[in-house]
């Protein structure tokens, strides 16, 4: 959001500030090397379909060198490996769960059956593997899993488990996309580490939820990333329990917006600053010189965010030095023109429904898994009327679909906003008009969620699920499993 979209909160908000207030190491030490995390290999099986084979495990990390913590990771100590398909493809992913909890691995922003979605419906018990299999249709993106046990997401999180899933179609031509080299998946993280290590069973409460002290980007404390292109592509992942960033470079240099969650902006749009909420990503592409470094920081400006999250002003943090080669490899100009984003408009709709997020409650209920908050017609076009009604900062998240942001109160949404977007920030006070369409996958037992993707928010009950069915079929959804009211 822009500054001019967004109401300066009032000042009865610092109180909430004054609860959440941490000790934010502004400035760091860029000592550590930062890498892409690696791709995730994978093969093709008889039936053509592209095969995954993922391990959640726990193991040891050292953020702080000679200070182990107890993480989780996916084929890793800390964080996992990048998928990557192509639009069309048939995927096969196996999840085997080796730790000695109960826990799931859910496909971020992808449009899949609900029974692959990976939601508190599909646990993963321990010792057990999990094969999901859809096909990938949606254009291309920056889509991100993690784990979302019943009441658990932020602890299973805040322990290391997500990673990215990167949807390819037909290349554009101009845009960086050569994996770890000019594109560069950024995964973005707030920990708090006392004497240098993470706390596993750190307490996830406090009004926004878990506030840490310390950034990791790809799970690295201090990291600089070393450039040898003209252009470099950032693909930012807010990947936080509760933080909203709002990331510029030191300099105040322009750069450019190409993407938002669901997939590339139908142009570039030049900017000096991104604000991303959890769960949100979105992709720039930054120009630089020979030899020069520059620091990529999130300084929560005037948007309000930054107030609330914290005491006394902005909250700032150094994110990473870029290091750019004493020569570089020239990067071609950015096209003008990115992507075909078919508008959805208001009057294909066929009905509205408002969702208020206040004290945990969505429209003044706790998720309940014996209800289903909305049904929804198969291949129908509905407007989701959100805001936060409690005085604080919430987001909204909904499974299955990418949707399009018809108005911020009452206004045209901000170039930012204007692509494909599956979560989105709701300062107080404002309203947000989403259109989606719910095509493809009718199951009248297995439900999607929406939430809000403050991790402790979700799991304190602000959540709800609806039901994709077909016309006239009756819903009878499936208890919960895993022993859950
Ligand atoms: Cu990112 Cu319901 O999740
Ligand atoms: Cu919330």
């Amino acid at each position: 959001l822009g500054a001019s979209a967004v109401a300066v909160p009032a000042a009865g908000l610092l109180v909430a500030a004054v609860r959440d207030r941490v000790d934010t190491v502004g400035r760091v030490a860029f000592t550590n090397r930062l890498q892409a995390p690696p791709l995730a290999p994978s093969r093709l099986d008889s039936a053509g379909r592209r095969v995954f084979d993922l391990r959640i495990r726990a193991g040891q990390r050292e953020f702080v060198s000679g200070r182990p913590s107890s993480t989780w990771g996916v084929d890793s100590d800390y964080l996992g490996p990048t998928l990557r398909a192509r639009r069309g493809e048939r995927v096969l992913v196996n999840v085997a769960n080796g730790v000695d909890e109960t826990t799931t691995l859910h496909w971020h922003g992808m449009h899949l059956p609900p029974e692959m979605d990976g939601g508190p419906y599909q646990p993963i018990e321990p010792g057990a593997t999990w094969s999901p299999t859809w096909t990938i249709d949606q254009p291309a993106a920056s889509l991100w899993y993690h784990p979302h046990p019943h009441g658990r997401t932020a602890r299973h999180l805040y322990r290391g488990l997500a990673g990215m899933f990167l949807v390819d179609d037909n290349p554009v031509p101009g845009l960086p996309h050569r994996y770890g080299i000019d594109d560069v998946p950024l995964i973005v993280q707030d920990r708090r580490l006392d004497g240098g290590r993470l706390d596993p069973d750190e307490p996830m409460s406090g009004t926004t939820g878990f506030l840490g002290d310390h950034l990791l980007v790809n799970g690295i404390l201090g990291p600089y990333l070393e450039v040898t292109t003209t252009r470099i592509r950032l693909r930012l992942l807010n990947g936080s329990n509760a933080r909203v960033y709002d990331f510029a470079f030191a300099d105040g240099r322009p750069f450019a917006q190409i993407a938002s969650d669901g997939g590339l902006l139908s142009a570039p749009h030049g900017t000096r600053h991104v604000q991303l909420a959890p769960g949100e990503r979105a992709e720039i592409v930054v120009a630089l010189t020979p030899g020069e470094r520059v620091v990529l920081r999130s300084a929560s400006p005037a948007t309000g965010a930054g107030l609330v999250q914290r005491d006394g002003g902005a909250d700032r943090f150094d994110v990473l030095e870029l290091r750019a080669a004493p020569t570089l490899t020239n990067s071609p100009e950015l096209p003008d023109h990115l992507a075909a984003l078919p508008p959805l408009p208001a009057h294909t709709a066929v009905r509205t429904r408002t969702f208020e997020l206040a004290e945990h409650h969505i429209n003044g209920r706790k998720m309940d898994p014996r209800r289903i908050d909305a049904r929804v017609g198969k291949d129908t076009t509905e407007i989701w009327e959100v805001r936060s009604g409690d005085g604080t900062l919430h987001t909204f998240h909904v499974h299955d679909v990418q949707f399009q942001v018809l108005s911020v109160d009452d206004r045209k949404p901000p170039p930012e906003l204007s692509g494909w977007k599956d979560t989105v920030l709701l300062p107080p006070g404002t309203r947000m008009r989403l259109i989606m369409r719910f095509a493809d996958y009718a199951d009248p037992h297995r439900p999607y969620m929406f939430h809000c993707h403050m991790l402790y928010h979700e799991d304190q009950g602000m959540m709800g699920q609806f039901l994709v069915l077909d016309p006239g079929q009756a819903a009878a959804p499936l208890p919960l499993p895993g022993g859950h009211p």
